[in-house]
């Protein structure tokens, strides 16, 4: 190695009160490691999605990744017993009269293990066929003690109008989140928006997570979604907020790719509260699915309360059993929003680029709003 490829990156005992951080050799960025007295130099840059090692943690032999938790060895880069070949470059490092050294050049260069893609990460394409109805109950409830929902009925109604049309039969799925296991969303997006990944970086590594059913049903099967969810202290259920933070990842593909996952999507709903506040729910719901993409019909939601003092919840039940009006108008939303995703599919309306939708029709200046960075 030749001598002025080091660079003198400070003294050592200031740079061993940390057993990782991250410095800059030239134009690299270094995840610097003391362990032991002894210090270790490998590249900062993850190789999953470029996370920065240099501000992660040390287990034992290996830096963890602070996004999704890879791991490399602290001196050679390599990845854990069984995926050493998917490594991050590492670099020599010495210490000479208090200084600590760090060659500039690679000692070992990057590797990557083949993986296969993740089934979700193909390319949303819709097949030819009907249009395509996903209900979405968010409502809660024991598996071993069902009970009626007045969400869940005029979903479950809906549903079943629409594949009954005569003229124009859709095909239906119905998901209840409650029967769905799933983690609740990590905040990778917290750390950078680049941390949260599609498909969600939850998904991609836990097998057993079942968000995966609703990515696959919004993203690359549905043409109409149609989330029901009771009022619960004035706000949509819990269910559905568990379930729409997972969905981030959908929508950050806007921030950080320009990548539009929903074309030609149309979103409605149904709301039920035995009290009251309808509006800001709604509000809500459009709100998320509009920052997604999805496009909605002439009145794009039903809705049922009885008001701030009818806490006779028998009645309400009862009262939601038997009502043909609401029961038409579940029906008449789900045809509204098929006719709706006809048109879209059937013209060129989302076919070009969507340029300045949704967050990016506001340029994201992190400088301008940071200026110290
Ligand atoms: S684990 Fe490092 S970026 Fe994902």
């Amino acid at each position: 190695m030749s001598g002025e490829n080091w660079v003198d990156v400070g003294a050592s005992d200031e740079l061993a009160s940390k057993p990782v951080q991250e410095l800059r050799v030239g134009t690299k960025r270094i995840a610097l490691t003391c362990r032991d007295g002894q210090f270790g130099a490998i590249s900062s840059v993850c190789n999953h999605v470029g996370g920065p090692l240099g501000s992660g943690t040390l287990d034992g032999d290996y830096v963890v990744c602070p996004w999704h938790y890879y791991k490399f060895h602290w001196r050679t880069g390599e990845g854990e017993p069984g995926y050493e070949a998917d490594r991050v470059p590492s670099h020599d490092v010495k210490v000479e009269n208090g200084r600590v050294l760090v060659s500039a050049a690679q000692k070992t260069k990057r590797g990557r293990l083949p993986h296969e893609p993740h089934p979700l990460a193909r390319d949303p394409k819709r097949e030819p066929g009907p249009i395509r109805v996903l209900g979405i109950s968010t409502t809660s409830m024991t598996a071993a003690h069902p009970r009626y929902s007045t969400s869940e009925d005029l979903l479950e109604h809906a549903l079943a109008s629409a594949r009954g049309h005569a003229d124009s039969t859709c095909d239906t799925q119905l998901l209840r989140v409650r029967d769905l296991s799933f983690r609740a969303c990590e905040g990778f997006y917290s750390k950078s928006a680049r941390a949260c990944t599609w498909p969600c970086s939850i998904t991609q590594m836990d097998s057993k997570d079942q968000m995966d059913m609703v990515y696959e049903g919004v993203v690359h099967w549905a043409d109409v979604i149609v989330v029901a969810t009771p009022i619960r202290w004035g706000g949509a259920s819990s269910l559905y907020y568990k379930m729409i933070e997972r969905m981030n990842c959908i929508q950050n593909q806007e921030t950080i790719a320009n990548r539009h996952l929903m074309r030609n999507k149309v979103a409605a709903f149904i709301i039920t509260g035995g009290q009251d506040n309808v509006q800001a729910v709604a509000g809500q719901l459009l709100g998320f699915f509009a920052e997604l993409g999805c496009q909605f019909p002439q009145f794009p939601y039903v809705a049922h309360s009885r008001g701030w003092s009818a806490e006779d919840m028998e009645n309400n039940e009862q009262y939601v059993r038997d009502s043909k009006a609401l029961h038409d108008g579940a029906a008449a939303l789900v045809h509204r929003s098929a006719d709706m995703a006809r048109v879209m599919i059937e013209s060129t309306l989302g076919q070009g680029a969507l340029v300045r939708g949704g967050r990016k029709g506001h340029e994201l200046d992190t400088r301008a709003q940071l200026p110290g960075l």
